[in-house]
């Protein structure tokens, strides 16, 4: 039976750490602050919101919510956006994604200031990143990233397969375990919708991360005896036995994996509480940098 990857201890350690930080920073009158722009009413988005506000609050962060009608015009969003540039009490800027229109992303994110891009999705953030210079690292690789540091779990050297090319996950991932420092030296295969036999792949692999947004994407006869397993998924599906209506499942196929793997990241638990927490560390440097704090 694999050990379990507790991404909500880990979080915890992480977010405990940052309590520390936030007060030192209190006594020089410097109070980390994020805004928060979450356009329509789709509910997985309004939960990711709330809970990373809530984050906000148990460490002492300001954070300040504008919400806007899914019919929003593209003018009315730059607004926001401009206003938390130009807003002194605001370090970091996170506009949740999907917009309901998905054809203005690409421009809402380029408006905010890169200094201010604590999600690390600003073009500015993504080249920096991938050169290796000193940026806000997206916060879902970085909080992988943390898991697979504090866990013991070598990354140089070790076969990682990761399966999913978005933006937010997978190709950054796979950029940041490549990369020459201690939490990369890795050699890397990405997989995707049209891999073919993907099971050839993951099978070859020491860590398979698993972010394709669809369940049951890596079952238990495509990993080899003792690998490490990386769950990003967060599926809703369908459970009439839940007074919400569904349960949340991972990408992964958790009992059969976990039963073969060595060490696993469980869906709720894992990656979730880590993407939020990298997050909070993310407006911290934010704060940090910009007030020219020690
Ligand atoms: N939608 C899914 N993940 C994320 C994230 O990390 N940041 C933002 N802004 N939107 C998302």
């Amino acid at each position: 039976m694999a050990k379990i990857l507790d991404g909500k201890a880990i979080a915890q350690d992480i977010r405990a750490e940052l309590k520390a930080r936030v007060s030192e920073l209190k006594e020089k009158n410097i109070v980390p602050g994020l805004g928060v722009l979450l356009v329509g009413e789709d509910p997985a988005s309004r939960s990711y919101v709330t809970a990373k506000e809530r984050a906000c609050e148990e460490t002492g962060l300001y954070s300040r919510e504008v919400k806007l009608p899914a019919t929003a015009a593209h003018d009315e969003i730059l607004e926001v956006v401009h206003a938390f540039n130009a807003d002194d009490q605001i370090d970091g800027i996170l506009v949740q994604l999907p917009l309901p229109d998905s054809a203005m992303e690409e421009s809402v994110i380029e408006a905010i200031d890169p200094d201010k891009d604590v999600d690390g999705f600003h073009p500015m953030n993504v080249g920096r990143m991938m050169m290796g210079l000193p940026a806000f690292l997206p916060c879902t690789p970085h909080g992988i990233l943390q898991i697979l540091k504090r866990s013991g779990i070598e990354t140089s050297g070790a076969h990682v397969v990761v399966i999913g090319r978005s933006n937010i996950v997978g190709r950054p991932l796979v950029n940041l375990l490549s990369q020459k420092n201690e939490l990369g030296n890795a050699t890397v295969t990405m997989c995707h919708t049209r891999t073919k036999n993907m099971a050839e792949f993951t099978r070859q692999a020491d860590i398979v991360v698993a972010a394709a947004g669809r369940p049951n994407t890596l079952t238990a006869d495509m990993i080899k005896e003792g690998a490490v397993v990386i769950d990003v998924g967060v599926n809703r599906v369908e459970d009439e036995t839940k007074k919400r209506g569904y349960r949340l499942c991972g990408d992964v196929d958790f009992d059969a994996v976990a039963e073969k793997a060595s060490a696993i990241t469980p869906v709720p638990g894992g990656v979730g509480p880590m993407t939020i927490t990298m997050l909070l560390a993310n407006t911290v440097e934010s704060a940090v940098r910009r007030h020219g704090a020690e």
